[in-house]
């Protein structure tokens, strides 16, 4: 199964055209994943945004809530004390200007890498789920055994087996965003893999998923 080297993942909240470039360009080169939307809980990850707007304490709120670990690395496009001391304030980790932020967010993805990282395995070509929703297929991954890969609120995600006795949820009902246990009926929220009902008394693995380079990936924590 192909693999991509050991890396974290970058959600890049910014528009900023040589911004995208720039994080494109780091992200090929550190084999790491790059999202516009959140990626799934715990997930090492690297949430990088525009530090310099009107409202940074708000952002940083919004960051914090999708994902609590993230390392939250602010840029700006024309840097002034006070606003770089405002952004530090509202609980930014770090703060580059936009023209050094291609070696912050090298050295904060390797920071992720020493950390545990994560490592990315292909497991299929994004045009065979093309404009699929729900469950989308069942593959092998080397340490994560069996993952069910599905597509829920426009997110990619892969669920483990069961936790009650290792039933594959692909083949399992699927309604609001909750799946459904094909063998006795526990409940899991896909996006999180958190049980909603039992016999299971634990939550299902859950694995972030994106696609990259026309191949859809999966993420394995180290
Ligand atoms: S194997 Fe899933 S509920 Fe029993």
């Amino acid at each position: 199964m192909e693999r991509a080297p050991a890396a974290g993942v970058v959600w890049l909240l910014a528009e900023d055209a040589a911004v995208v470039r720039a994080v494109t360009r780091v992200c090929a080169e550190a084999g790491a994943g790059l999202y516009r939307t959140p990626p799934p809980l715990n997930t090492p990850c690297v949430a990088l945004a525009d530090a310099s707007g009107s409202g940074p304490a708000d952002l940083v709120a919004s960051v914090r809530a999708a994902l609590p670990e993230a390392y939250l690395l602010g840029f700006m496009a024309a840097p002034d004390p006070d606003g770089w001391r405002a952004a530090e304030r509202a609980g930014f980790d770090e703060v580059a200007s936009r023209g050094a932020l291609g070696p912050s967010l090298r050295r904060a993805l390797s920071r992720l890498t020493e950390g545990g990282g994560v490592r990315s395995y292909a497991i299929c070509d994004a045009q065979d789920v093309a404009g699929r929703i729900g469950f989308l297929l069942e593959t092998e991954v080397p340490g994560l055994g069996k993952v069910s890969l599905f597509r829920e609120q426009g997110r990619l995600v892969c669920l483990g087996t069961c936790p009650h006795q290792g039933a594959p949820l692909g083949r399992g009902e699927i309604e609001d965003g909750v799946v459904t246990c094909p063998a006795h009926g526990s409940r899991f929220d896909i996006l999180t893999g958190e049980r909603v009902r039992g016999p299971s008394d634990f939550d299902v693995p859950c694995h972030g998923a994106y696609e990259q380079g026309g191949r859809i990936w999966v993420l394995k924590r180290l």
